[in-house]
């Protein structure tokens, strides 16, 4: 199969979770999605990882993301680690992990390479719609611990311009000016931003954020 892209829908799968059986789209719902994989259970980085993102509970809550992880382990294994994770990280891990022995959903999602690893995941993160399509895809490597504040702010990016004929500058955060749409004339920009914007070039036009 060839490699997931943006704007692809993400495949559906049903795959033996710490929660139970679970098909993914039914979990999903009309939620946002996070599908992330790890390469190993009981391994350093990926432990903090996990207790990150079972902290973030709230703020994934308040986005409607609905989270789920992914490593080619075990269900026993990850019962085990999840304890190790509680205790450790000094949270309750919230959420279902597949247990991908037979590395279906790693698979269908492109999660193992080869010339990194021949069988443990990368650090993938897929980011889904609730149309079910692909918004984002970050690959970081087995050496490096993801940075969950930029995917909420990824999320906050995504959500907002969605809806919003805006888009968001460089290091944007929630709350912070956004530009206008290049598709846009000045006369569209002028009723649909009341506060106004300011034209720095005609194809950079800076307004604060729209509610
Ligand atoms: C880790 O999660 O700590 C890790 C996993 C695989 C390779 C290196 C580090």
């Amino acid at each position: 199969m060839s490699a997931l892209q943006l704007g692809d829908k993400a495949p559906n799968f049903d795959a033996q979770t710490s929660e139970g059986k679970i098909n993914f789209y039914d979990y999903l719902g009309d939620s946002w999605g996070i599908l992330f994989s790890h390469p190993a259970d009981y391994t350093p980085v990926c432990t903090t990882e996990l207790g990150t993102v079972a902290k973030y509970k709230d703020e994934f809550e308040k986005r409607n993301v609905k989270v789920m992880a992914l490593s080619v382990d075990g269900l026993e294994s990850h019962k085990g680690w999840i304890e190790d994770i509680n205790e450790t990280q000094n949270t309750q891990v919230n959420f279902p992990i597949i247990a991908d022995e037979d590395k279906k959903v790693s698979d269908l999602y492109g999660m193992i390479h080869p010339k990194a690893d021949d069988t443990a995941t990368v650090r993938s993160v897929y980011v889904i719609g609730p149309d079910k399509t692909i918004k984002l895809m970050i690959t970081y490597p087995a050496s490096t611990g993801r940075n969950f504040d930029e995917l909420l702010r990824v999320i906050d990016s995504l959500q907002l311009t969605a809806y919003k004929k805006v888009a968001t500058p460089a290091n944007w955060k929630h709350g912070e000016e956004v530009v206008i749409s290049p598709s846009l004339s000045n006369e569209e920009a002028d009723k649909l931003f009341p506060k106004g914007y300011k034209e720095v070039r005609p194809y950079l036009r800076l307004t604060p954020q729209p509610e």
